[in-house]
């Protein structure tokens, strides 16, 4: 079947572009009816991947599904309510849930400094943990007592490869995907009598435009002829959470799945 995921509902937080992008498409191109999120309209500009979300929200809908942008934080509460109402309303009860929104971004922007374990300002570790862990959290309890009841659901959280060791830089962006990671097997855990499924992704690092725009890239690791030595691409992502999403990962909960070439290949 060339669309497996046709009569699903999709929300993915931070979809307006980056890895969230290339998730949200794949999942139209399977069929399922997407709800594109990010936390304003002008987010998918801010590396030049489109003009705003209502464009985003256009292109899904040329691949002939249903599609409906829907705006604001996902730290906070009511927020997050009002964004899980408006995407119901348009497109049915949600089946499939992506946590994507996330970054390590200090509380004013740009990244935290120092970004160390003792040095970094406490509102950037709250600021983090706001964006990645409790944002998770939070939609995760808008959507999945109703997928609970339905019996029906699938939720992938982003982690990430700096999830799984210790750091001294980005510390608190690490400690909060570590979180996640494990609020995801808690998840996972507590809804198996529901059927409803729980899993994470962990990418290494990958080539979003946002990643490429904020640092000196490897050319080593920027040359995509090397076969698993390199840069991820979103799509290589993207197709993992599909697989996790679809009925072909029917069996498969509570699982972290480090998407990053072999990059890290110690024990969880
Ligand atoms: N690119 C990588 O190398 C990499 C590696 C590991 C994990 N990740 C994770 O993958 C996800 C996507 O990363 P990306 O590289 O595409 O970066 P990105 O900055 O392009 O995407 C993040 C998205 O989340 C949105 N967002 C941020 N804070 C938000 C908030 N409070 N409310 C609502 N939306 C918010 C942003 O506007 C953006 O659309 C993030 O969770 C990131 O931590 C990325």
């Amino acid at each position: 079947m060339d669309k497996p995921l046709k009569g699903q509902v999709a929300l993915v937080t931070g979809s307006g572009r980056g890895l969230g992008f290339a998730i949200i498409r794949r999942l139209a191109e399977l069929g399922a009816d997407v709800a594109v999120h990010d936390i304003s309209q002008e987010a998918p500009a801010e590396f030049g991947e489109a003009k705003n979300l209502d464009e985003v929200a256009g292109r899904l809908a040329s691949m002939g599904v249903k599609s409906v942008a829907v705006t604001g934080t996902v730290a906070e509460q009511a927020s997050v309510a009002g964004f899980v109402a408006k995407a119901e309303k348009a497109l049915g009860p949600v089946s499939v849930l992506v946590n994507c929104a996330g970054g390590d971004i200090a509380a004013k922007g740009g990244k935290p400094k120092p970004n160390n374990a003792l040095g970094v300002p406490m509102e950037d570790v709250l600021a983090i943990f706001d964006r990645n862990l409790f944002g998770t959290i939070l939609v995760c309890k808008a959507l999945c007592p109703g997928m609970a009841e339905r019996k029906r659901g699938s939720v992938i959280n982003l982690g990430s490869g700096i999830a799984h060791y210790g750091v001294d830089d980005g510390v608190a962006y690490a400690v909060a995907k570590a979180a996640v990671v494990h609020w995801t097997r808690c998840l996972a855990w507590e809804l198996r009598p529901h059927g409803v499924r729980v899993n994470a992704i962990s990418p290494g690092p990958t080539m979003t435009a946002r990643f490429s725009a904020t640092r000196a890239l490897d050319p080593k690791m920027a040359d995509e002829s090397v076969p698993l030595k390199r840069y991820g691409k979103p799509e290589e992502l993207a197709d993992v959470v599909a697989f996790l999403a679809g009925d072909q990962a029917r069996f498969v909960s509570g699982q972290i799945l480090r998407v990053d070439g072999g990059m890290f290949t110690f024990p969880a």
